[in-house]
């Protein structure tokens, strides 16, 4: 195991291993929700996924393909050779290896001493950033000291934009220019988005060199050559932009323009310098989380604080909190895996941290739903539906569904597996109202409603009206979809989408009652013409939808045939360390004819509509379910922990916490390849705030029912409620809430 948690801040890996690369590739990447770059190192290497992808720059590769975030250029790629020898840890031999992530400056290092196979000997160290301060700006710093004799250093770096997304090539080659024999821009421009990227950088070295300009296919770099005395440190440093026509800041301006203010930003930032742009970042980090919404928890388990901190870094370079016409995708900015796309990960599983500790990202999140709403409401009329549907996997605002057709190997038919969440998995639809409704009863913001949550409602209970179909009971049903377990397809009365969709429709009812009542009566003037609003035809199908209950035994079924299908021992796959491992010997047709489950299905349910079953239901639910489900999506550990808090069960509680944190962390080398896991990162502070502290916003108040782990002494966390920032301290004594002026109040108790 080469990762190693000893530092409360830091991630750090003390061997390189080759075979494994993506792992510190994607946990330790950088951003600021404009950019996400993965941290490959300076060299290449064999195996390694080099990603920078900029929010919302969506590109679609061909016809046969979806709209996918493309790939961008890599401006972190240097070539060194020293005296003569490529630097590459894969040869010569590593004397000391560390490479670490800060998490609370947000700086990468690398500390090297690498001999080469001349036998001659190196101390490296490359540390890097990307700006929190400055969204465009990625500044490198290496230092390379001879440590044996004198030694000639040959260096090349500048723009690579040959990059690709694992093959699809998204640029056209643009203009190619160095400014001042200094200042390097590439121009490249998606291929049907027709986005211009502008990429600029500079290098500087601390000793004389000799310095040579070039440029081939797709490419603009300088080489260097320069002498270095034995035990003499020369430092490199190299300071980048990126910015795009897509930028919100300076959409207005030509091609041209943009390449001007590119340079002007450039050489801002160069004059600033490889320690400014670190010191601003970091006061930025400061600002917005470290000292701003710190989670603190007092335990002699350093893995525990680190990862939740590791949760609070992700989430906040994950969010293009800049620009409301984007969203999180599922591996946030960190990797091509789920082509950038964003899923109902968002609402159920990220959207909690944004709304109780960064409520202007949660707003602007929610707002990407509402400017997609044409795209929802085109995918409905597609289908033969009303109102508003939103895709299972949503890019650019306009793009409507983007979920690929077709996966991995199909182990029986070695065709291609297809997907079909694209079509079936419509409870994503529940799950943005979901969104906006715990959005709104944490922060109050009518203005949000009035503006755009309304008619989100409002038009996805017509989606649910037209789509609920009348069954030989005289009840409505959902037939055909695919649950959040999606090792079931095709399937009919999902409870999960039952629920939910009637409760969609409950709710447009209540809001629909609450604003006649009100002096609010514009939002139907502005509404009435553009959507239906008939709240008797939503009642009227609300009493009539079928929502499967507590069997005799207490079992939900989680949809119509589920309790009949045949049982298998699930032991190994229940046992693995790699996810999927049942597809390795049965196909999703036969997956779907067994009692198991990918995820928590019901037992989500159970989560987020506490208060339609009974503690024993849970119980019983938990125990029927629990040995069923694989856990071969991220997103299932989280609310399993949470409802084991729920349940008094602070031991099991705390395993499955452990596990969720694991899914990034843990010593499974290859599980974030394709990038970080942003629902279960999510997840990860929900276990903590909702699961070890207990905290819930019920009606007009919160609830707070803690559940520490036995080795946690204390836990202080942050939360906005109603526009207020309130402290929660939770001991195992009892728990404080307390507000500036505000005095502590007792457990269980509500400040409202
Ligand atoms: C899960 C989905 C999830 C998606 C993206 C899938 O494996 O089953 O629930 O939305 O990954 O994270």
């Amino acid at each position: 195991m080469a990762m190693i948690y000893k530092d409360p801040w830091v991630l750090k890996e003390n061997k390189f291993d080759h075979l494994h690369l993506g792992k510190t590739e994607a946990i330790m990447s950088q951003g600021n929700g404009y950019m996400g770059l993965r941290a490959c190192a300076e060299e290449r290497y064999t195996g390694e996924c080099r990603g920078l992808f900029v929010s919302g720059t969506f590109n679609k590769f061909d016809e046969t393909e979806v709209t996918e975030l493309p790939n961008c250029a890599d401006m972190t790629e240097m070539e060194i050779f020293l005296n003569g020898k490529l630097f590459s840890l894969q040869k010569g031999n590593i004397k000391s290896y560390s490479k670490e992530l800060c998490l609370k400056s947000g700086e990468l290092k690398r500390s090297i001493v690498w001999c080469s196979d001349k036998g001659e000997r190196y101390n490296l160290s490359f540390l890097r950033i990307v700006s929190l301060k400055n969204l465009h700006t990625i500044a490198q710093k290496v230092t390379i000291t001879p440590l044996s004799g004198d030694t000639t250093l040959s260096l090349a770096c500048g723009i690579n934009a040959q990059i690709t997304n694992s093959g699809s090539q998204h640029f056209s080659e643009g203009a190619k220019r160095f400014y001042e024999k200094r200042y390097m821009q590439l121009v490249a421009t998606t291929t049907e988005s027709k986005i211009d990227f502008v990429f600029s950088t500079d290098t500087t070295l601390s000793v004389n060199s000799k310095k040579q300009i070039a440029m081939n296919r797709r490419r603009i770099f300088s080489k260097y050559d320069a002498y270095v005395a034995k035990g003499q440190t020369v430092t490199i440093e190299k300071i980048s932009t990126v910015h795009t026509t897509r930028d919100k800041q300076t959409e207005n301006l030509s091609l041209e323009q943009l390449q001007e203010f590119a340079l002007k930003n450039l050489k801002q930032q160069v004059t600033l310098g490889y320690a400014g742009i670190l010191q601003d970042s970091k006061t930025r980090w400061d600002e917005l989380v470290w000292q701003n919404i710190p989670i603190e928890i007092e335990t002699d388990n350093i893995k525990d604080i680190l990862a939740v901190r590791f949760a609070q870094y992700h989430l906040q370079i994950m969010a293009p909190a800049h620009d409301n016409r984007m969203n999180i995708g599922a591996k946030g900015l960190s990797g091509e895996g789920y082509k950038g796309h964003t899923f109902w990960d968002t609402e159920i599983f990220a959207l909690p941290y944004y709304i109780f500790s960064q409520p202007s990202t949660a707003l602007s999140l929610l707002q990407y739903r509402y400017l997609s709403l044409p795209g929802a409401r085109q995918k409905a009329a597609d289908g033969g539906y009303k109102g508003a549907q939103y895709p299972w996997e949503s890019a650019w605002l306009t793009d409507g569904e983007v979920t690929p057709l077709f996966g991995g190997a199909d182990i029986v038919t070695g065709l291609p597996t297809p997907i079909l969440t694209g079509q079936l998995e419509i409870h994503i639809t529940c799950d943005v109202v979901y969104g906006i409704w715990q959005y709104y009863k944490a922060s109050q913001d009518e203005s949000f409603m009035r503006e755009y949550g309304y008619e989100i409602v409002f038009d996805c209970a017509n989606f649910w009206a037209s789509r609920l179909q009348e069954g030989s009971d005289g009840l409505l049903h959902i037939n055909n979809v695919i649950g959040p377990d999606e090792y079931k397809d095709g399937i009919d009365d999902d409870a999960f989408t039952n629920h939910f969709a009637k409760w969609n429709l409950l709710l447009a009812v209540e809001y629909y009652n609450k604003l006649q009542g009100s002096d609010v009566s514009d939002v139907f003037e502005r509404l009435k013409g553009k959507i239906s609003l008939d709240c008797k035809l939503w009642e009227d199908k609300a009493s009539k939808t079928y929502v499967p209950m507590p069997n005799e035994r207490g079992i939900i079924p989680q949809n119509r045939t589920f309790l009949d299908l045949k049982q298998i021992d699930l032991t190994k796959y229940k046992n693995q360390t790699q996810v999927g491992t049942i597809y390795k010997d049965y196909n999703q047709h036969q997956i779907c004819n067994m009692q198991v489950c990918k995820q928590a299905d019901v037992l989500l349910l159970i989560l987020l509509m506490e208060n339609l079953f009974s503690p024993k239901a849970k119980q019983a639910n938990w125990n029927y379910y629990e040995p069923r489900t694989l856990h071969d999506s991220s997103l299932s550990l989280s609310t399993h922990s949470i409802l084991a808090s729920d349940m008094g069960q602070e031991d099991l509680a705390y395993e499955l916490f452990e596990r969720a944190c694991n899914i990034d962390m843990g010593e499974n080398m290859s599980s974030s390849n394709e990038g970080i896991h942003a629902g279960s990162i999510g997840g990860i502070w929900q276990c903590v705030v909702f699961g070890f502290a207990g905290f819930r916003v019920t009606e007009n108040t919160i609830r707070l029912a803690p559940k520490l782990p036995k080795h946690w002494r204390s836990l202080n966390f942050y939360l906005w409620l109603k526009g207020e920032k309130i402290k929660v301290t939770v001991t195992h004594k009892g728990v404080d809430v307390s507000k500036e002026g505000y005095i502590a109040i007792p457990l269980n108790s509500s400040p409202f």
